[in-house]
């Protein structure tokens, strides 16, 4: 089954949306494999970054992720990538679309409260970079027929 890694930033965090986000994986159907809030190490923001290291906004991105706690998770179903983002919504929050978690919760792009996968690849390395051996889960929901 395919797994997602989603990343609570410290807005969405500091702000009380962890609740929310979780609640609204959940309802839209997949299932939880990994979860914790940590304090982000500079080399472990620029890693995860990497690919935008020439980017003018890199520096005060990595400076945004460290300052606070973020929330790591990595969630499961089928299209789970995707369907994510889809939830997740547009990166710029102001061209999010309403119903979606930055559409209904950011105003800013430097401030858009989550971070989701783009692709299989970067979802196999995002979840092998963020959380060690056993630290995810592997279970599915016995109930999934009525999901799938
Ligand atoms: S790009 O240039 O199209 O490749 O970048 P993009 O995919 O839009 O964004 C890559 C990640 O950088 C974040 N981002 C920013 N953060 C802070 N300030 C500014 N100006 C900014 N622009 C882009 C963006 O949210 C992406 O991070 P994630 O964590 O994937 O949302």
């Amino acid at each position: 089954m395919e797994k997602t890694f989603i990343m609570i930033k410290p807005d969405g965090v500091q702000r009380g949306l962890v609740g929310e986000i979780i609640g609204r994986f959940e309802r839209k159907g997949f299932t939880l494999v990994a979860l914790k809030q940590l304090a982000v190490s500079r080399e472990l923001a620029e890693k995860h970054y990497d690919v935008h290291r020439d980017k003018p906004f890199f520096g005060g991105l990595v400076e945004f992720i460290i300052s606070s706690p973020v929330v790591a998770m990595v969630w499961q179903g089928e299209g789970a990538i995707a369907s994510a983002r889809k939830l997740i919504g547009a990166t710029n929050p102001l061209s999010a679309e309403p119903g979606t978690i930055r559409g209904d919760y950011g105003i800013t792009i430097g401030r858009n409260i989550i971070h989701g996968s783009d692709a299989p690849e970067t979802a196999q390395s995002e979840i092998a970079l963020w959380f060690g051996e056993g630290e995810v889960s592997e279970w599915e929901p016995t109930l999934k027929e009525w999901l799938y």
